[in-house]
């Protein structure tokens, strides 16, 4: 088995994580926006955070295996310079947009017990959260397909487009209706 075969079988596994971590913070998500009480909302804010240990070494793997493959066997591409561009931008947006406001829920949802607080309800139902996992899960799927298409810069730049603009129109009566929920007092 060359080395080669081993770098795709490890960007594959990456890729893997990178969407188990997707998959895992949709369900922290669905989870602290329904739960009662601060202890349950602990659990799955715990989760929540945690999810950067996996997310992160995932991302790690795929650049790195990804740059193997291509300094070694592909060149300069335009569908790797897509899928490139579309990782960068899942980092950013997580960082940006879920990071932080995760890290804030941890530390309110620590000091509270009993029913969940009016100010802990407007962080667990923060838009913003919903809007970023859509984003991410929407270009997740675009660098797969150009990935697996491996199509020419245009086509691996409309194709990252049209991922983005799915992910905006999923995220978006999410954003609308969390807007509103928000605004109640
Ligand atoms: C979210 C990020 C990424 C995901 C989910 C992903 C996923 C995949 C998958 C599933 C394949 C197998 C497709 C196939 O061979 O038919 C693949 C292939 C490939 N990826 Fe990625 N990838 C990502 C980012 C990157 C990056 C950033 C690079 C380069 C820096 C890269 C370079 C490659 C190369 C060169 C191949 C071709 C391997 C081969 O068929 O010999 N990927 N990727």
């Amino acid at each position: 088995m060359s080395v080669y075969a081993i770098a795709v079988f490890l960007h594959i596994v990456g890729a893997l994580g990178l969407f188990a971590a997707l998959g895992l913070e949709w369900a922290s998500l669905y989870n602290l926006r329904r739960v009662p009480t601060a202890g349950q909302a602990r659990e799955w804010a715990k989760l929540l955070s945690a999810l950067r240990f996996v997310g992160g070494p995932s991302a790690l793997t795929i650049l790195a295996t990804g740059i193997y493959m291509t300094t070694t066997r592909w060149g300069g591409q335009g569908w790797i310079g897509a899928g490139l561009g579309g990782l960068v931008l899942i980092a950013v947006l997580g960082g940006a947009l879920s990071g932080r406001r995760s890290a804030a829920i941890a530390r309110t949802v620590a000091g509270e017990t009993g029913a969940i607080s009016g100010p802990l309800r407007q962080q667990l139902h923060d838009p913003v959260l919903v809007l970023s996992a859509w984003l991410r899960t929407a270009l997740g799927l675009g660098v797969v397909y150009v990935m697996a298409i491996k199509p020419g810069a245009a086509g691996a730049l409309t194709a990252m487009g049209v991922a983005l603009v799915l992910g905006l129109a999923a995220g978006f009566p999410g954003w609308s209706r969390g807007r509103r929920a928000v605004a109640v007092p």
